[in-house]
């Protein structure tokens, strides 16, 4: 069971949308930290640095045994990508939060789990719903916006629209709260923030030493 709740905590939630190759999981690893923290990830094409597991027993021992050892970890599901899994994992890591330690939460490719674009699945949504006092933090991929819960996008925070396909430009533009013309001409690895009422642009670069975020002017 998740423990030691503390309401004063703030949402972190974010989803991050795109179409194949717009840099969702390259952004996705600059807004993580890479060391130094807990992260549960469902990561089933592993995309991200860490220990990647695919057996039901293993992945909870490791958990266990990770939250004995109050260091940090990085433990990522690579198994089955099916929605009961799905339901198990969710489970397994809302019971792992523990408000004294922020958790960060990492959902590759959520469509692949979402039922429909209607309510959470249930164990998913007790975990977006309650994750955030147990000092949780989710960080969501997925290609197509229109297939995911509604329950994430009343839940998340922030919001980065990257490259999108042309049928999901409309609904898209809406949720970055920029034009249709605006939102056509985002490229590759370019990104549009919405935190609130605050609407920023970003473009990442890759570097000799690795990567790099940039806010641009517009
Ligand atoms: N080392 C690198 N140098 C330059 N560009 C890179 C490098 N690694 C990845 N890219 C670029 O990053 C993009 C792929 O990003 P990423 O894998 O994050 O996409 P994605 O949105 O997660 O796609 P998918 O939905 O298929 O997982 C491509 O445009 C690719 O060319
Ligand atoms: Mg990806």
């Amino acid at each position: 069971m998740a423990s030691n709740p503390d309401t004063s905590l703030k949402n972190r939630h974010r989803l991050v949308l795109g179409a194949t190759g717009a840099g969702k999981s390259q952004l996705i690893r600059e807004l993580i930290p890479a060391k130094g923290i807990r992260l549960l990830g469902w990561d089933t094409d592993e995309d991200h640095e860490g220990h990647h597991i695919e057996n039901r027993a293993d992945y909870a021992r490791l958990v266990a045994k990770a939250l004995r050892s109050k260091k940090p970890f990085r433990l990522l599901w690579a198994g089955a990508n099916d929605l009961k899994t799905f339901e198990w994992w969710c489970e397994l890591v809302f019971a792992a939060l523990d408000g004294r330690y922020p958790t960060e939460i990492l959902i590759e490719e959520l469509a692949d789990v979402s039922p429909s674009a209607g309510k959470a699945s249930p164990k998913f949504g007790e975990l977006i719903r309650r994750a955030r006092k147990y000092n949780g933090g989710l960080t969501m991929a997925s290609q197509r916006g229109t297939e995911i819960s509604k329950t994430v996008y009343t839940q998340a925070a922030e919001f980065w629209i990257g490259r999108q396909e042309a049928t999901d430009i409309p609904r898209m533009s809406r949720l970055a709260a920029v034009t249709e013309a605006r939102l056509t001409a985002v490229a590759a690895l370019h990104y549009i923030r919405k935190n609130g009422p605050d609407v920023s642009f970003y473009k990442l670069e890759f570097t000799k030493n690795g990567r790099k975020l940039t806010e641009l002017s517009e």
